[in-house]
């Protein structure tokens, strides 16, 4: 097959998982001129029936290959004349660093340094775009007040954050010392469909429908800035097609809620939609997270004047379709709850002390 009728053949790795899948199903029918290449090794958290409506696109293809593989990532690169990267496949899951850190390493790093390394590789041929998806986690907890912006410390706490900080540091020195046209965006917490039921938000629902309880840690006045997913892939489009490279982008959404208002406006909105209630009975506070980051909040001004870019969807507006989409997708939560995550969930949450409001 002649791969460079498309200009730009680009590997989107971790596609079959939350933001990754949600931006392949945006990106695909968007970008007919454009070949995608999802790259992604199927982990608990990756499920291809997310990708369903654009599988059989003429410009979609995937491969399940791990990205610690070097060979069959380089066989990949080569059989499709790879020439741009958005980089999404990582492990994710903050309390799952805590209790198995060594995946995160060689995927988060290890895996990052293997793509840097055919990017170099392909680069030497022909322009190559490399696309690094970040959080804003890896600056650390901020107190009451302030925000992050691009030009903050890296202050990682957890497992998690601190693979995905290397990972940023690595990014940068590609760039710095060989020139590959790099951009890294670090965003705050998503939401919407398709998130994988350990996260906050389809947890909490999941665990609401079912009449279970809804285990808040430690106080519950943590603060997350919540961003709706398809507001984060309009940047990531912005940010791929117009960010200036060596830059940061940091993305946010500006909604700061502390974890306990948030799962109460989760347990209204069902009680509004469902009746019966009130589901905030359901909650629990339990043993906090270790090294729990207290504050997030993004500063978004540098990608909202140098791209223009604003979220579209207000906090209500997005909240209100997530909730009604994982009502509607019962079967799609249920499907993700393998053998492996509830053997994850008895290892990791029979310790957790549970207390009631
Ligand atoms: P996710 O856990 O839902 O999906 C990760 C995907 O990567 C899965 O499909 C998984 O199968 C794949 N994967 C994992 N290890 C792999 C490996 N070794 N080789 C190939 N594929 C592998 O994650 P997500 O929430 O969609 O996050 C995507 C990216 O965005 C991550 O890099 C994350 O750090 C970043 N991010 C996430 C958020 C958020 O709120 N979810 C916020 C900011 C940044
Ligand atoms: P999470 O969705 O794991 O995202 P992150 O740790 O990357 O911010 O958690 C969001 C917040 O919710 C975080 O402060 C931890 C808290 N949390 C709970 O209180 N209970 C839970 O069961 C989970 C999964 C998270």
């Amino acid at each position: 097959m002649d791969w460079t009728r498309y200009p730009r053949r680009i590997a989107v790795t971790g596609g079959a998982g939350f933001i990754g899948s949600n931006l392949l199903l945006s990106l695909v029918p968007k970008y007919p001129e454009y070949l995608f290449i999802n790259i992604d090794s199927l982990t608990y958290a990756g499920n291809l029936a997310n990708l369903k409506a654009i599988e059989t696109a003429d410009n979609y293809y995937f491969e399940k290959v791990n990205i610690c593989d070097f060979a069959a990532l380089r066989d990949c690169f080569e059989k499709y004349g790879i020439n741009a990267v958005i980089h999404l496949a990582a492990e994710s899951h903050v309390d799952r660093s805590i209790s198995g850190p060594a995946e995160f390493i060689n995927t988060n790093i290890v895996g990052t340094f293997n793509l840097l390394e055919l990017a170099r590789e392909s680069g030497k041929t022909g322009p190559f775009r490399f696309h690094h998806v970040s959080t804003d986690e890896v600056y650390g907890s901020l107190g009451e007040t302030g925000y992050f912006t691009e030009e903050s410390s890296f202050r990682p706490n957890s497992p998690y954050s601190a693979s995905k900080a290397s990972a940023d540091h690595l990014v940068r020195a590609y760039h710095k010392t060989y020139g590959l046209d790099v951009v890294t965006t670090n965003c705050s917490n998503n939401y919407g469909p398709l998130q994988f039921p350990e996260k906050l938000i389809p947890l909490m629902l999941r665990n609401a429908v079912a009449g279970l309880p809804l285990p808040v840690y430690g106080d519950g006045m943590n603060v997350r800035d919540w961003l709706y997913v398809a507001d984060h892939c309009q940047a990531l489009d912005l940010v791929f097609h117009s960010g200036i490279a060596g830059k940061t982008y940091a993305i946010g959404g500006h909604n700061e809620i502390t974890n306990l208002e948030l799962v109460k406006l989760l347990c209204r909105t069902l009680d509004d939609l469902l009746g019966g209630g009130p589901r905030e009975n359901l909650i629990r506070f339990v043993q906090d997270r270790p090294g729990h980051d207290r504050r997030y909040a993004i500063d978004a001004s540098r990608i909202q004047k140098e791209l223009g870019w604003r979220p579209e969807h207000s906090f209500e507006q997005g909240i209100r379709e997530t909730v009604q989409w994982y009502l509607d997708h019962a079967d799609w939560l249920e499907s993700c709850i393998s053998g492996e995550y509830l053997q994850y969930y008895a290892r990791n949450y029979h310790h957790r002390t549970a207390g009631s409001t």
